[in-house]
């Protein structure tokens, strides 16, 4: 489906009915990560998964895609859906700091917050140079070479041979990921602010769920952040990596909704 937001295409997948439940990818993908949830979770909820500018069908933004603007954008395709009730966000890693973004921007359009293989500290000054490399990199040789890089860190060491055609699956996402768009995520991720002081103050529910097997997320981080937020969850899955919803989605799928039953 699809919908104009500020004159601009914004493509999702909507399903169900009732509570908001909207599902924010990550980088360099779009927002198939989250098929099996909303197959998953249909019945549960009203799941909207949706592809932030550039990614799959939607138009890529003029404006340098920062943590804010992409939560903006969220924001304003909730209004042209005429969503004004309290949603929960699910964001995955880049959707996580999204996430962030939008609890500092509009606290009072969230009924809950489901952080998904995410951290709030900032890059570090090695990763910001990182990011700059490889914006480089993308600039002179496509993104193939980000794409490869990344890849084998995003599922579990286990997925591979026991998922390789979910691995492939991932590969085609992000070579679908148009190098214009690979560039501005860099840039939005190097420069995104430090969410810790926004953890520190949500007065919300909020769910922290990460892979045992996170190898570009550690999931000591979301221990540590799970710490910073004073009635949280955390759910570790085993045998999944940074793409855990879609490693182990049953796992993921009876999490989420676990956490739905505790909004009633
Ligand atoms: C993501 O999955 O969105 C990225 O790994 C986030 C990041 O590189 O910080």
């Amino acid at each position: 489906m699809e919908i104009s937001v500020n004159q601009q295409i914004i493509t999702y997948d909507e399903a169900g009915a009732g509570l908001p439940v909207i599902f924010i990818h990550g980088y360099p993908l779009d927002r198939s990560i989250w098929a099996a949830q909303i197959s998953g979770l249909a019945d549960a909820a009203h799941v909207i998964s949706l592809d932030l500018p550039g990614h799959g069908g939607s138009q890529p933004a003029a404006e340098p895609t920062t943590m804010e603007f992409f939560a903006a954008r969220v924001a304003a395709f909730l209004d042209a859906k005429k969503i004004d009730r309290p949603v929960v966000l699910c964001g995955l890693s880049m959707g996580g700091y999204v996430s962030m973004a939008f609890a500092r921007l509009y606290p009072q359009r969230l009924a809950g917050l489901i952080f998904t293989a995410t951290r709030a500290a900032p890059d570090s000054e090695e990763a910001r140079q990182n990011r700059t490399k490889s914006i480089e990199t993308v600039q002179k040789e496509g993104s193939a070479p980000v794409v490869s890089g990344m890849l084998p860190k995003l599922v579990s060491p286990a997925t591979p041979q026991q998922q390789p055609a979910l691995v492939d699956a991932i590969k085609h996402i992000m070579q679908g990921v148009p190098p214009a768009t690979v560039m501005a995520d860099l840039a939005g991720l190097r420069d995104r602010s430090d969410s810790r002081p926004t953890l520190k103050e949500l007065h919300l529910p909020v769910c922290f769920i990460h892979g045992a097997d996170d190898q570009i997320i550690p999931p000591k981080e979301a221990e540590e952040m799970h710490a910073m937020v004073p009635g949280s969850t955390l759910e570790i899955i085993p045998a999944a990596g940074h793409l855990l919803n879609m490693e182990q989605p049953e796992q993921f799928n009876s999490i989420v909704r676990k956490f739905l039953l505790t909004l009633r």
